[in-house]
């Protein structure tokens, strides 16, 4: 039998390159290898996003996009976390064996409340019981599926280990009934550039949406930063534009587009070529997308479909968990 892994996606807002690069791609591949689930983490994004609508639309345009990049729901268990409602009555259990010390030092939390003292803020300012609790949904997520390994970046491993420590904590104090979760961390995919030449991140507000239409993509692409050199000055090969070009790329297009820029290419034109390299790529699954977003009767079969399956799992690992702490099994 194949391992399993889990991945947990927040739909608060739309997927850009790095997201595609940095998380998409790489849980495909893994789910070659590996028995894979895939959820939408509607619940987690309550605490971000607290328009109904809002909610709505990104949970659908964020199924759509894992199904425009490949995502075979025949293959991977894919499904929202909000259908699993078995989720949400192991959160209660394993908030009893959740020391409250434990949450004080996620970092999340944490961060808030030095940001809170340091503004002479009462500590707890604008926190609520869902960020505060945040960590034990995931860790019910994670325990809930028998999961060996969440494939998670550094800013969530802390998460992941928590997980671990509540399973620990439950186990010791009812008997071997979870199995411990590893984080497996992505060996950085190699940091995504934005458009300022950082991290490509919502947050410093660089990013290339995936699948924005072409007059868009175009637009964005010209918001590139790059220096004063004039065609036919030679530029530095290791810029913005060519690294965002070898993602989209073969090898030796790569390096014919830096061989280019080194013999004098002007950023117009290079920006035209990145932009057709780009759109070639993205063009196929941009229509799956637009296909999927405007029959959101289809997602939501797919997702129900997957919530099946996954509701089969939980439901035996629920079962063994309340009758490790002494109520009823439930019908399964
Ligand atoms: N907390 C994760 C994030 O912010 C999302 C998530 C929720 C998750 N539940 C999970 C990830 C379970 C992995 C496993 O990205």
């Amino acid at each position: 039998m194949k391992e399993r892994v889990i991945t947990g996606v927040k739909p608060t807002g739309l997927v850009h390159i790095g997201n595609y690069f940095g998380a998409i791609k790489p849980t495909l591949e893994m789910s070659k290898s590996f028995e894979t689930l895939v959820f939408l983490a509607d619940y987690h994004a309550l605490n971000f996003i607290t328009s109904a609508k809002e909610l709505r639309e990104f949970s659908l345009r964020l199924a759509s996009t894992y199904l425009a990049c490949g995502l075979d729901p025949e293959k991977i268990v894919f499904f929202r976390q909000s259908d699993v409602p078995e989720t949400f009555e192991l959160n209660w259990i394993l908030s009893n064996v959740t020391p409250k010390g434990l949450m004080n030092r996620a970092h999340a939390y944490k961060a808030i409340v030095e940001a809170n003292e340091s503004e002479g803020q009462d500590r707890d300012h604008g926190v609520n019981m869902g960020l505060y609790n945040y960590p034990i949904l995931m860790a019910a997520d994670i325990l809930i599926y028998d999961t060996k390994y969440v494939p998670v970046g550094l800013d969530q491993k802390q998460h992941c280990e928590i997980a671990r420590d509540i399973a620990q904590y439950f186990n010791k104090r009812y008997g071997e009934t979870f199995m411990l979760p590893e984080a497996k961390i992505s060996e950085s995919v190699g940091t995504i550039v934005g458009l300022d030449g950082r991290k490509m991140s919502k947050s410093y507000n660089n990013t290339i949406e995936l699948f924005c239409d072409e007059k868009t993509l175009q637009k964005t692409i010209n918001k590139i930063v790059t220096d004063s050199r004039t065609p036919g000055e030679p530029k530095d090969a290791d810029c913005t534009l060519a690294k965002l070009y070898e993602l989209f790329a073969t090898k030796d297009e790569a390096q014919d587009f830096k061989e280019d820029l080194k013999s004098g290419l002007g950023w117009g034109e290079a920006k035209k070529m990145l932009f057709e390299k780009m759109n070639s790529f993205i063009k196929p699954m941009r229509e799956k997308y637009d296909y999927y977003v405007s029959n959101p009767d289809l997602v939501e079969k797919i997702l129900q479909a997957g919530a099946e399956k996954a509701r089969l799992i939980a439901r035996a690992t629920l079962n063994r968990a309340r009758q490790a702490v002494g109520v009823n099994k439930k019908e399964s």
